[in-house]
């Protein structure tokens, strides 16, 4: 069974271990306690079956957000928890006056992708050479106010 629940301090090693193992320029444990601390940002942990599978970090600016990171544990992938976790992460940005969300992401990333446009997110640009190791462009995505009202 699928659960989401805050991330705590307590969290920030476990999350900083997947990072590691998914990205090329992984935040270490302090940027999530620093998400966790922060009122302006929303850090979310996904559970299945009681143990830890994903999370994901939003930051808000006003009445915009940017979902900053999400990743999900090889071995949990393809149920639905992803999904979860940005569903949820977007309901709680809206009830604290979000009614606009962008994200990057590599073109390349092609699960990533096809998660985001599944959620009605819309490629609004392309940032070249956004990314390092490897060098890549991102693709920015949006929910713009119209869409989520
Ligand atoms: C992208 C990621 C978070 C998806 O996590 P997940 O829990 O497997 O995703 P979900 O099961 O919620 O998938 C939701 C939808 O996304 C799409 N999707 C997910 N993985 C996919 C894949 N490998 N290939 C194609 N589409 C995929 C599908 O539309 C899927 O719906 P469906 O299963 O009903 O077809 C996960 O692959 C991951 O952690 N990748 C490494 C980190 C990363 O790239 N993060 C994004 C940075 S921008």
């Amino acid at each position: 069974m699928i659960q989401v629940r805050l991330m705590t301090a307590d969290d920030a090693e476990w999350a900083a271990e997947l990072e590691q193992k998914y990205f090329s320029a992984p935040w270490d444990a302090h940027d999530f306690v620093h998400d966790v601390e922060n009122d302006y940002n929303i850090a979310l942990v996904g559970e299945v079956d009681g143990e830890r599978a994903g999370y994901v970090c939003l930051w808000q600016v006003v009445n915009e957000a940017d979902i900053a990171n999400i990743a999900v544990d090889e071995k949990f992938r393809r149920n639905g928890l992803a999904r979860q976790l940005l569903m949820t992460v977007m309901e709680q940005a809206k009830a604290k006056t979000v009614d606009t969300f962008f994200l990057e992401v590599r073109e390349s990333n092609v699960p990533a992708i096809a998660l985001y446009e599944s959620l009605g997110f819309v490629q609004i640009g392309t940032r070249k050479r956004y990314y390092e190791k490897p060098t890549e462009d991102a693709r920015v995505y949006a929910i713009l106010p119209e869409v989520t009202k």
